[in-house]
């Protein structure tokens, strides 16, 4: 009578125990932050190590765990990361953006703010700005080259 008891009790969990989610399939923090702001999570490397928010503030820092370069779609334009990251996000505006440059006409200028509008991603280098199809950042790129630990 035990036995069966067990046996049954087993059955009715077993099912269930095994599809115990994995958290590793949850999008990482960063990733649902940015989709939550209406951002494609593309903005960001694949090799973010810690991310911090002030959700007061809208303060956010990510640490990469080391530099990074990524050429990015569709001009081929090759930006450089900082190992820290830091700006002010808020419902389709990043604002006070610091550690992404991009290199263009033979300098590298600092993207300043990245602003969602409609399916376009629009990014400020100071008073200028560059307009591109957000779909081009639907995902998270691998850095180039690197060579601090991963
Ligand atoms: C978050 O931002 C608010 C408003 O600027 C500030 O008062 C608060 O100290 C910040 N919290 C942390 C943990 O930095």
């Amino acid at each position: 009578m035990k036995s069966i008891f067990l046996l049954s009790f087993l059955l009715l969990i077993l099912p269930f125990s095994s599809q115990t989610p994995n958290p590793n399939l949850k999008p990482p923090l960063h990733q649902a932050e940015l989709i939550n702001f209406g951002f494609p999570v593309g903005l960001l490397p694949a090799s973010v190590k810690k991310y911090t928010l002030n959700q007061t503030s809208g303060h956010f820092a990510v640490d990469l765990g080391g530099t990074c370069k990524i050429t990015l779609p569709p001009d081929n334009y090759l930006a450089a990361y900082s190992k820290r990251i830091t700006g002010k996000i808020e419902n389709g505006k990043i604002a006070e953006l610091d550690g992404i440059r991009v290199r263009a006409l033979f300098k590298w200028w600092s993207i300043t703010g990245i602003r969602s509008s409609g399916d376009n991603l629009v990014f400020e280098v100071g008073m200028v700005t560059a307009k591109y199809p957000a779909k081009n950042f639907d995902e998270s790129p691998f850095c180039e080259g690197r060579h601090s630990s991963s």
